[in-house]
């Protein structure tokens, strides 16, 4: 009698055990802000909640598909480092693949925590990738986990923000597959179901210190920060805002920042804090076709560099949602503004003291050794 008293309160206290653990799970996934342990593997998170269709098609891999249910660990969600990088349309010996290459060994081989990989790729691109992140393995000889997410999946479920934007940032609307592209951050806290922050790269960068030194700007953030981008360093919205500067004589937007000036940003280095941006009735607002032309023609704002003339714009409208870098986080190197009418004033924009952290080798421009 008292034996299967015993083990009836055994089995009542495993079946709580079991729902309180399932119910945690549940609760776990559904906000994604928890800031509390994570007692399931976070890779297991990550897996279960990428988009069905895309994970049915196996679309995505992963080099270390499932992490066993044993080696479950207790890293915050908060101390996440997920980088995105963009590697689509890339031939076998196009410089791009070199490029990469630089990029992930820079990346990987310099940083002192493990890096979750997310690569936007297509069919051909994916091989190549795959290829020369298992180099880079090889090289650098530290653990790092990668994702693929086909291009072309993506693009459709980002439609409407690429339809919004193309109209105004856009050089030549109407090819809408390679346009995509250049609009896919805006809507990247779709994509990154189960993540809390990441950064994007250019492949065109290379990274001169440990990556866990940007991730550290997150703390900077305010409640309502959702991007962290670094100044754009040429007078190009300068130029855009011809037309705006000359009616309003006193504005600061289109000046350089030593200046005291908001000069735009640029897009080679994007900081995402997906809570914020999910949480953001504001920002979903902003993303709306008519929201895009009105402050497109608040500011007589004519684009053609995607992602990066929306940010510039939030930048002015809305600065609470943006945390300005230091340009040592995007060091650019182009140009090409310098011998396009803006000689006398192009180095005010360009100059940059700080140590660099990251090099940007935008408009095809090398990068020093
Ligand atoms: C690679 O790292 C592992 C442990 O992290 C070590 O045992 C091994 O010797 C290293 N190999 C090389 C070639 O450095
Ligand atoms: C700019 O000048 C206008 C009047 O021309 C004034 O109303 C406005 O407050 C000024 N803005 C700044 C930032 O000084
Ligand atoms: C856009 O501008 C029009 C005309 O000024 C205004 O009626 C409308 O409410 C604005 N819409 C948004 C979303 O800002």
């Amino acid at each position: 009698m008292r034996f299967t008293h015993k083990i009836l309160i055994n089995i009542v206290v495993i079946v709580v055990i079991l729902i309180v653990f399932y119910a945690y799970q549940i609760n776990e996934r559904q906000t994604a802000a928890s800031l509390t342990g994570n007692s399931v593997s976070e890779k297991q998170i990550i897996i279960n909640e990428l988009p069905n269709k895309l994970h049915a098609n196996k679309q995505i891999e992963s080099s270390v598909q499932w992490v066993s249910h044993k080696t479950t660990h207790s890293i915050r969600k908060q101390d996440e480092y997920n980088v995105w990088c963009i590697f689509t349309k890339v031939a076998n010996n196009s410089p791009m693949k070199r490029k990469f290459e630089r990029f992930a060994v820079s990346l990987i081989s310099q940083s002192t925590v493990v890096i979750k990989l997310h690569l936007i790729v297509d069919d051909s691109s994916k091989t190549l990738a795959h290829e020369v992140l298992r180099s880079v393995k090889k090289l650098t000889n530290k653990t790092f986990e990668e994702f693929y997410y086909n291009v072309n999946n993506l693009a459709e479920k980002l439609q409407d923000i690429i339809s919004s934007m193309q109209p105004h940032f856009s050089s030549q609307p109407g090819s809408y597959y390679s346009d995509a592209l250049f609009f896919l951050s805006l809507g990247l806290h779709r994509i990154a179901k189960g993540q809390t922050r990441a950064i994007m790269f250019d492949a065109d960068t290379r990274i001169l210190t440990d990556i866990a030194l940007l991730f550290q700007e997150f703390e900077k953030f305010g409640s309502s920060t959702l991007f962290g981008l670094a100044p754009e360093l040429s007078p190009v919205y300068r130029h855009i805002l011809y037309t705006y500067r000359s009616k309003y004589k006193n504005t600061t937007f289109g000046d350089p920042v030593d200046k005291g000036g908001f000069p735009g940003v640029n897009s080679g280095v994007i900081m995402f804090q997906f809570d914020n941006i999910r949480k953001s009735e504001q920002y979903s607002d902003l993303l709306r076709p008519e929201s895009v032309r009105n402050l497109s023609s608040k500011y007589d704002f004519k684009g053609h560099l995607g992602d990066q003339d929306f940010y510039t714009l939030i930048g002015m409208e809305h600065p609470l949602m943006i945390h300005l870098l230091g340009c040592e986080w995007n060091r650019q190197l182009c140009t090409w503004w310098k011998n396009h009418g803006y000689q006398d004033i192009f180095d005010d924009f360009f100059r940059c003291e700080k140590q660099i952290k990251i090099f940007h080798g935008n408009c095809n421009t090398a990068i020093p050794n």
